[in-house]
C-alpha cells in the first residue's frame, strides 16, 4: 500500500510529483505529502485526505523546487492525520522520507533513538523511524547513511530518502515493496509503480530486493545489498497512458466491467491457436513436469482468492488432479504439506500483494513449481515465479475488482484444460467443447452488459437494504462470495456468500421478512437442489432474486425476480454469472451515494501484512 514518487531534473517538481501521485491514489487515498528542496532548505507539505487537499494547501505557493519526493499514504501506524502523512523529516529536517511499507522492529529503533540520542517525534509513524535513523547514522555522506540504517530495519519497504546536505540526489531503497525508476532526459525518477511517471518516461528499471539506488538528474546507480554496482536491463513500457483513463464512464469500475468481453477475448487469444489448441509460450512446463505433478495449491488474496475457488473446479475437472484452494495470509503460517510434486498457483492482479508473495516465497522454499497469474508485468510475484500466465485485463483502476477477476478465471480453465490434454487426462471431445464454449463468452457477455439497464432497475429497489445473503452451490457458491465481497466493499452493506447446501446449518437463523437473497442456479444438475433453498428462505420470508440460464423459466415460478444469462455449460458459467453481480454492487453503491472508484479504507495494492 502507499505510493511514493520521486523526481530530480530542471522542472517544477512538485507539479510532477503531485501529478504522479494522482495516478498512484490507487494505492492509498488517506493522506498525502510533499517534501521539496526549496530555497536552500527541505520545506515539507501534507495533508489529511486526498490529494486534492494537499493541492488546496499549497495553492498559494511559488514552488520553483527541481527535487522532492511525494507520497500517498493508506494509514498502518498511526490514524489519517496531517502529523501522520508523509513524507517525516529529522529533527532539523535536513533529511526527508517516504515510505511504503512496515518497520516491524519500529518499537525497538524508536526506544533507542528517544534514549540514545534524545530524538523527539512527532508522528505515531513507523516510518519517522527511519529518518531520524539515518540522521544519526549521517556523517559526511548520505549513502553511508542510509546504508546503515537500512541494517537496522526489518520489514517491507521502498523508501525515497532526500537531504539539504546533498540536495542534487534522490537515494532510494527496496525491500518487498514495489519501486521502479524512470529513465528520462536530464530527468529521473522513483516511483511504486508505472502509470505515476508514464507521461514522462517509458524507460524504466525494475528495482530488486535489497538494491539500493542513487539518483541525480544525469545519472542513475543502482547497488546490491554489499554495495558493489549492478546493472539492469532497461524495461520498455509499451501501452499507453490513456489505458488508465475513464474514457467517458462515470466511474473506473464501470468502465472495467464493460472490458471485460475485450480481457476475456485478449486472455484467450494469447494462448489459443485457431486449431483450438493451447500454446505455452515463454512457460516452462513440460509434459513430464506435469505428469510428475500430483497436487495443485491455489493460493491468493481477496477477490484473487475467488478466482482460485472457481478455479479449484475447473482444474480438479479437466486436469483431474487435487487441488487445494487457500487465503495467502493463512497459507504462510501453516506448515502446509507441498514438495516438488506440488504445483503452486499465485494467483494476482497487481502481483505485489505480500501475503501472495510471501506465500510464494514459502511453496518455493519446500520445493513446489511455482506459476503464478499475474496481471501487471514485470510485477513481484511475475519476477520470482518460476513461469507466468499472464492475464490480459489492461490496467486495473478501480479499488473492486472485475476484469481482473474474469481473465483470471480464463486462465484458470486454459490451465487445466492444458494438463488435462497434455497428460492424457482428458478426453478430446470434452476439450473441444470446452474450448468452443470460451470462445464464444466474450459475444455472451456483451449480451449481459446490455441488460444493464434491468440490473439498474434492481438496485433501484434494494439499495437501502441491510444485509443481503448469496447463495449457490458448486461453482457458483465460489461467484457467490465474488459478488458479496463486491457488495460489501463499495456499498457497505452487509453482506454474506454461503455454499446453499450448507444454509439450513446455521445461517438460515438470520433470514426474516423481506432478507434479500440472490440465489444463483447455473448448474444444471443442481438446479433443483437450488430450488429447494430457495424454497427454504422463501418460507421464512426471504426476497429473493435468482440468476439462471435463459430457458430456464422454473426459476420465475420460485424467485421473485430472475436474472437471466445465456445459455452455456455448466463448467462455463461463472465468467457471465459474475458480471450482474458486479453491477448490481455499481448500482446499489451509487444510489447509496458512495466513492465507488475509492472505497473508504481499502487499497489497490496490499504491499503490507
Ligand atoms: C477486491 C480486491 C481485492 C484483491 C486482493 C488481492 O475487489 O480487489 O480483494 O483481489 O487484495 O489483490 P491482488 O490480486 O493484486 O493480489
Amino acid at each position: 500500500m502507499c505510493g511514493i514518487v520521486g523526481y530530480v531534473g530542471d522542472d517544477n517538481a512538485c507539479e510532477i510529483i503531485i501529478e504522479g501521485l494522482k495516478r498512484l491514489e490507487y494505492r492509498g487515498y488517506d493522506s498525502s505529502g510533499v517534501a521539496l528542496f526549496e530555497e536552500g532548505r527541505i520545506k515539507i507539505y501534507k495533508s489529511k485526505g486526498r490529494i486534492a487537499n494537499l493541492e488546496a494547501k499549497i495553492a498559494n505557493e511559488n514552488f520553483n523546487s527541481t527535487i522532492g519526493i511525494g507520497h500517498t499514504r493508506w494509514a498502518t501506524h498511526g490514524a489519517p492525520s496531517d502529523v501522520n502523512a508523509h513524507p517525516h523529516g529529522n529533527m532539523d529536517e535536513s533529511i526527508a522520507v517516504v515510505h511504503n511499507g512496515i518497520i516491524e522492529n519500529y518499537v525497538e529503533l524508536k526506544d533507542s533513538l528517544v534514549k540514545d540520542h534524545g530524538i523527539i517525534f512527532q508522528s505515531e509513524t513507523d516510518t519517522e523511524v527511519i529518518a531520524h535513523l539515518i540522521s544519526v547514522c549521517y556523517k559526511d555522506n548520505l549513502l553511508d547513511a542510509v546504508y546503515k540504517a537500512v541494517e537496522q530495519m526489518r520489514g517491507a519497504y521502498a523508501i525515497g530518502v532526500i537531504s539539504s546536505n546533498e540536495p542534487d540526489r534522490i537515494i532510494a531503497v527496496r525491500k518487498d515493496a514495489p519501486l521502479i525508476v524512470g529513465l528520462g532526459e536530464g530527468c529521473n525518477f522513483i516511483a511504486s509503480d508505472i502509470p505515476a511517471i508514464l507521461k514522462h518516461v517509458r524507460k524504466i528499471y525494475l528495482i530488486e530486493n535489497n538494491e539500493t539506488v542513487v539518483l541525480t538528474k544525469n545519472d542513475v546507480k543502482i547497488y546490491n545489498s554489499e554495495r558493489k554496482e549492478v546493472k539492469h536491463e532497461v524495461f520498455n513500457v509499451t501501452w499507453d497512458a490513456d489505458a488508465a483513463e475513464k474514457d467517458g464512464y462515470e466511474h473506473f469500475m464501470l468502465k472495467e466491467i464493460h472490458e471485460q468481453p475485450k480481457g476475456i477475448f485478449d486472455t484467450l487469444n494469447r494462448r489459443l491457436s485457431s486449431d483450438g489448441t493451447i500454446s505455452l509460450d515463454g512457460i516452462s512446463l513440460t509434459k513430464e513436469d506435469l505428469q510428475n505433478i500430483n497436487k495443485v495449491y491455489i493460493v491468493a488474496c481477496g477477490t484473487a482468492y475467488h478466482a482460485g475457488l472457481v478455479g479449484k473446479y475447473a482444474i480438479e475437472k479437466l486436469a483431474k488432479v487435487p487441488v487445494e484452494v487457500d487465503i495467502a495470509s493463512e497459507f504462510r503460517y501453516r506448515d502446509p504439506f507441498v514438495d516438488d510434486k506440488t504445483l503452486f498457483i499465485a494467483i494476482s492482479q497487481s502481483g505485489e500483494t505480500l501475503d501472495t508473495l510471501a506465500a510464494l516465497r514459502e511453496a518455493k522454499r519446500k520445493g513446489a513449481r511455482i506459476l503464478s497469474v499475474v496481471n501487471v508485468l514485470g510485477s513481484s510475484v511475475a519476477r520470482e515465479s518460476d513461469d507466468v500466465f499472464y492475464t490480459w485485463a489492461g490496467p486495473e483502476i478501480a479499488v473492486a475488482s472485475t476484469k481482473a477477476y474474469t481473465t483470471q478465471l480464463v486462465c484458470m480453465y486454459l490451465i487445466g484444460l492444458y494438463m488435462g490434454i497434455t497428460t492424457g487426462k482428458l478426453e478430446q471431445a470434452y476439450y473441444d467443447q470446452i474450448i468452443k464454449e470460451l470462445k464464444a463468452i466474450p459475444e455472451k457477455l456483451k449480451t449481459v452488459l446490455k441488460h444493464e439497464d434491468k440490473i439498474k432497475e434492481l438496485a433501484q429497489q434494494h439499495y437501502k437494504m441491510e444485509q443481503v445473503f448469496f447463495i449457490g452451490r458448486g461453482p457458483d457458491a465460489g461467484v457467490c462470495y465474488e459478488g458479496s465481497l463486491k457488495l460489501k466493499e463499495i456499498s457497505y452493506i452487509n453482506s454474506f456468500a454461503i455454499a446453499a447446501g450448507e444454509l439450513k446449518h446455521g445461517t438460515i437463523a438470520l433470514i426474516e421478512q423481506d432478507t434479500l437473497v440472490v440465489a444463483l442456479a447455473t448448474q444444471d444438475r443442481l438446479f433443483e437442489k437450488m430450488l429447494s433453498n430457495i424454497q427454504e428462505v422463501k418460507a421464512r420470508g426471504a426476497y429473493v432474486i435468482g440468476l439462471a440460464k435463459c430457458g430456464n423459466t422454473e426459476m420465475e415460478k420460485q424467485a421473485n425476480k430472475v436474472i437471466y444469462i445465456p445459455d452455456c455449460m455448466d463448467e462455463v458459467t461463472p465468467l457471465l454469472s459474475v458480471v450482474p453481480l458486479q453491477m448490481f454492487a455499481y448500482y446499489v453503491a451509487k444510489l447509496r451515494g458512495c466513492d465507488i472508484d475509492k472505497p473508504k479504507n481499502l487499497a489497490k495494492s496490499v504491499t503490507v501484512e
